[in-house]
């Protein structure tokens, strides 16, 4: 692999464990930027891992830690993607070839997906890393869009509740979506990594599969038959509510809200079936069978 030393933000979060795991697996020397006071200290000591406390508002600071480093990975909070430019200067001062920022999600190239606020830091910081390519040779970007992560989204009842066995269904439930695992999440950005030159500056789709709120309902109820209790909601209704919800902050419940409605109504393109990237980064995806088993395994 042509690149070593890589600095990942966010490195305790959700998606920043796993994130970090496949970088160490792989051999990879990562040194983790987290904030003072940060979760940063619960992460087990490892050989190829450092971790450096940063203010993610000081470029200087930022800059500091990054000397060396190759490529920087975010993994950023969704309540903080919108201040990532600090990180882009920072990692444009020391030299960094690759920035791969906080997105993972939607399609924040769709006009409609732009709109929503979960989604509109995202696509400015696209916007602010390409300006920084142009003017800078060196550096260069890329974004993953994912759509829902599918593992975490079970685990938490986001996309269907196996627990309790309750779902709401987003427009009746037969929309496809496109669902990643955090591991082929974290696959893709080892792939970005090893393929620099094919994935430089643009936006790469993946996903571990496509399928629908009914068919994953279906699974679960394949392996223990009980009855589960489901009410509809319009996307439409959704993404009203959500926006008269703004008053109160851009909270986390509101930016779900927005993930929702954008995930469940097919004009804000989150099937990315049609134009996939999988190969290029490594994700080799999940067949039906894999998914009834992974659905199975949330069932209690
Ligand atoms: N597609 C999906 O279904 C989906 C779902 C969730 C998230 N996402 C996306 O995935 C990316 C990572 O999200 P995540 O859920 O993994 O993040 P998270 O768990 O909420 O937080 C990740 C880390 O960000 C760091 N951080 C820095 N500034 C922060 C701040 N102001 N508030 C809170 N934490 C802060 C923390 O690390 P330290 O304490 O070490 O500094 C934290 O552990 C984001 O781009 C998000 O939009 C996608």
């Amino acid at each position: 692999m042509p690149t070593s030393r890589v600095a990942l933000a966010g490195a305790t979060g959700n998606l920043g464990v796993p994130v970090l795991e496949a970088l160490l697996g792989a051999g990879l020397s990562v040194t983790v930027l987290s904030r003072v006071g940060g979760n940063s200290s619960k992460l087990k000591q490892r050989s190829n891992l450092t971790i450096k406390y940063v203010d993610f508002n000081s470029t200087q600071s930022l800059a500091s830690a990054l000397q060396g480093i190759e490529v920087v990975v975010s993994c950023l909070a969704t309540l903080a993607i919108g201040s990532q430019n600090p990180l882009i200067d920072a990692s444009v001062a020391a030299g960094v070839k690759r920035f791969i920022p906080a997105e993972f999600g939607m399609d924040s190239l769709n006009p409609l997906c732009v709109h929503l606020p979960v989604c509109a830091p995202k696509a400015a910081t696209q916007k602010y890393l390409e300006a920084k390519a142009q003017a800078n040779p060196g550096f260069s970007w890329t974004g993953i869009a994912n759509g829902l992560f599918l593992d975490w989204g079970l685990q938490v009842g986001f996309i269907i509740d196996t627990v309790r066995h309750t779902a709401t269904l987003y427009s009746g439930g037969d929309i496809p979506f496109s669902t990643t695992t955090l591991a082929d999440v974290a696959r893709a950005v080892l792939g970005v990594i090893r393929n620099q030159d094919e994935t430089a500056d643009r936006l790469l789709y993946i996903h571990s599969t496509v399928t629908t709120q009914n068919k994953l309902i279906g699974y679960a109820k394949e392996k223990d038959g009980k009855t589960w209790r489901t009410t509809c909601k319009d996307t439409e209704d959704l993404r009203r509510e959500r926006f008269g919800s703004l008053h109160n902050g851009h909270t986390m419940e509101a930016m779900d809200g927005f993930c929702v409605v954008a995930m469940f109504t097919p004009d804000y393109g989150c099937d990315f079936s049609t134009h996939l990237d999988n190969e290029l980064v490594g994700v080799k995806g999940m067949d039906e069978n894999d998914l009834r088993e992974l659905v199975r395994g949330f069932v209690q």
